[in-house]
């Protein structure tokens, strides 16, 4: 289940990537209310957007936990360049930071706002493009989705021009 020193385990690998599906969910169902007009894209959208993003905050709380208390990553492949390992460093650093600042923006829109009462209750639907996170989550939004091009090309860089193992070690594998 835990990782080793070459390989990303089963639980990591879990996290990893249904982590990765909820992001891209929660990224199109928050582009879909954020350029729609119509006050009924944007409720069906959030209905959406607000449990899934619950979903990812739980997944984030366990990863860290994980990481921090469990697990231990594999180290580096042979051979890596210090700059490609340094880059490689910040950019999950970053997307950790990325996500952590979109919850907690996307929270507190929710908090000052009421949405959760307008989405599943009778409330009215709140304007929520003069509440100060907002402009913060859109921003967020758009960085992350840069450094996600960015993380996903490097892996398919190594995986189809140096066709080493970066992409096959966080993927599931048989055996111990
Ligand atoms: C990793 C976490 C998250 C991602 C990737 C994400 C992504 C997005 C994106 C891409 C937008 C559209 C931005 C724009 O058009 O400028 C958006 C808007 C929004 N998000 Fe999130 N979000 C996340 C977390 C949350 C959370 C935790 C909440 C609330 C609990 C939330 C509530 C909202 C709301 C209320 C909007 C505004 C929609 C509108 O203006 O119509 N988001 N989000």
């Amino acid at each position: 289940m835990k990782s080793n020193s070459e390989n990303y385990g089963k639980i990591a690998v879990s996290i990893h990537w249904f982590s990765a599906v909820l992001i891209v969910v929660l990224l199109g169902s928050g582009f879909r209310a954020g350029f729609s007009e119509d006050v009924a894209t944007k409720v069906d959208a959030l209905r959406v957007h607000l449990p899934v993003a619950v979903l990812v905050m739980l997944l984030t709380i366990f990863r860290v936990i994980w990481w921090w208390r469990i697990d231990t990553k594999p180290q580096p492949l042979d051979g890596t360049p210090d700059w490609q390992r340094v880059t490689a460093h910040w950019t999950h650093m970053l997307l950790y930071l990325l996500v952590v600042l979109l919850l907690v923006s996307g929270t507190t829109m929710s908090v000052l706002s009421g949405l959760p009462d307008a989405l599943f209750g009778a409330a009215q639907f709140p304007n929520l493009a003069e509440l100060p996170p907002r402009t913060g989550h859109g921003i967020g939004a758009r960085l992350i989705v840069a450094l996600i091009f960015l993380h996903a090309g490097a892996a398919l860089f190594h995986h189809l021009y140096l066709r080493d193992s970066t992409l096959r070690r966080i993927w599931f594998r048989k055996g111990p």
